[in-house]
């Protein structure tokens, strides 16, 4: 039963609810942020010493893929070139890329096919930005925005040309690697903060109608994100978590958080700021109890290697993904409200209680007493013993008082399961009336 919101043309993708995002390109090099060029002013002749350097040799994307797998995730989105202008693959319209580095190969070839095998959707984040092409105007984020002549090296550039690059670029990946799933672009910004002392970019610089109308034709199954400054298929909130659930034009719409292990999307050497995988675990069930989808990120090192911390935590997130996913893939929100540190998601006839913090033996539930035949611990099907109350029992001693009529009392058994958060899993009696 695909999830309440979904995108009509690919179900897959609420369904899936969690993905793996890669960020990889020359920035993990100097492997302190992937928007180092910008931080740092670096010019292209300068940033070139990262180009003759990158030499991939540990490359592995089906160990990349087995790591996805086993974290519980479904699909995989990998930056075919960022922000710093590098092409991870061989396209005929520029030098700057992969094959002319030491790597000396297409570096999405492989890829693809590794995750075609392993049976994950194939996702691509294109960046719209382009901080190496000649042609590509200096606004307030570009690495050259403090020389004393912008006005003077922008007036040889024209964003007509760069356009064209950018569309070209996208065909060759839309033909050249068979069906491609996802496409993630990044990102647009015609006004705000980062347009003040030059102007920004949004549609019109990209030419993002013609864009999309160009995609849907080469790969109409593909999902289109929502940064080209026109609507996409789903939205995406980046580092933070939605309230709820997302709304556009009055409707709910799907919808996925991007997420960092430490807040740098790229390879970080130095940075500390890892969220443990119980933060993590709590933001994948938090998101899936608004409808929404959890893209998580790794920035590979620049030998090829999904690191060793960020690969710990991939590993605790697929543990508890083996025994609760089926409280997350499939799920939706529900109109409940949850008994305070829990969330509700729901599949088809099973509901799921997700418990952030452990009570001393007792959850109450009001309302759902008629809806549930039976409960039980997801991680082990053991038995959760369900308490008729009388709602007229009044509270004394060691007896509780009653609830309101309806309301279905757990007993719960004191020890807590060793599991990074808890679910009790509730059949339904039937499906309709608990939205
Ligand atoms: C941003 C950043 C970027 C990152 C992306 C992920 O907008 O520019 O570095 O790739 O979001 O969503």
């Amino acid at each position: 039963m695909p999830s309440q919101v979904h995108v009509d043309h690919a179900p897959w993708f609420t369904e899936s609810r969690l993905g793996m995002f890669v960020h990889w390109g020359l920035y993990a090099l100097p492997a302190r942020h992937e928007w180092v060029m910008s931080l740092e002013r670096t010019s292209v002749e300068d940033y070139a010493a990262y180009f003759e350097r990158f030499d991939p040799d540990l490359y592995e994307p089906r160990e990349w893929a087995r790591s996805a797998k086993a974290a519980g995730m479904e699909y995989v989105v990998l930056t075919t070139k960022h922000h710093e202008g590098f092409c991870l693959w061989d396209s005929a319209l520029t030098d700057y890329k992969a094959t002319n580095t030491p790597a000396g190969r297409d570096l999405l070839v492989p890829y693809v096919q590794a995750l075609r095998d392993a049976g994950l959707k194939v996702g691509f984040y294109h960046s719209l930005i382009d901080w190496h092409h000649p042609d590509f105007t200096i606004d307030d984020i570009h690495p050259l925005r403090d020389a004393p002549n912008v006005e003077e090296l922008n007036a040889s550039r024209d964003m007509n040309v760069y356009r064209e690059y950018l569309h070209g670029q996208v065909r060759e990946l839309l033909t050249n690697y068979g069906k491609i799933d996802y496409l993630f672009f990044d990102f647009s910004y015609p006004e705000g903060p980062l347009a003040v002392r030059y102007p920004g970019k949004g549609k019109d610089a990209w030419g993002s109608v013609e864009l999309v109308d160009m995609i849907r034709e080469l790969q109409p199954g593909i999902i289109i994100n929502d940064r080209l400054d026109v609507p996409g298929d789903f939205v995406t909130p980046e580092q933070y978590q939605p309230a709820g659930a997302m709304m556009s034009g009055g409707k709910e719409v799907p919808w996925e958080a991007c997420q960092t292990l430490n807040g740098s999307w790229g390879y970080d050497r130095d940075n500390m700021d890892y969220k443990s995988v119980d933060l993590l675990v709590r933001m994948l069930i938090d998101g899936v109890a608004k409808d929404g989808n959890l893209l998580l990120n790794v920035g590979p090192t620049a030998r090829g290697e999904i690191d060793p911390r960020a690969s710990a935590t991939l590993t605790g997130l697929g543990e508890w993904m083996r025994a609760h996913g089926r409280s997350i893939r499939g799920a939706h929100s529900t109109s409940l409200v949850p008994p305070a540190d829990c969330r509700f998601t729901r599949a088809g006839n099973r509901l799921y209680l997700h418990l952030f913090a452990w009570p001393l033996k007792v959850v109450h539930l009001p309302g759902l007493a008629e809806h549930v035949s039976y409960a039980q611990l997801l991680n082990d099907a053991s038995e959760i013993v369900i308490e008729k109350l009388d709602p007229a029992q009044v509270a004394i001693n060691t007896r509780p008082g009653g609830q309101p009529a309806g309301t279905l009392t757990l007993v719960l058994p004191v020890q807590r399961p060793n599991v990074t958060v808890p679910v009790i899993e509730l059949f339904l009696n039937d499906e309709s009336e608990l939205a």
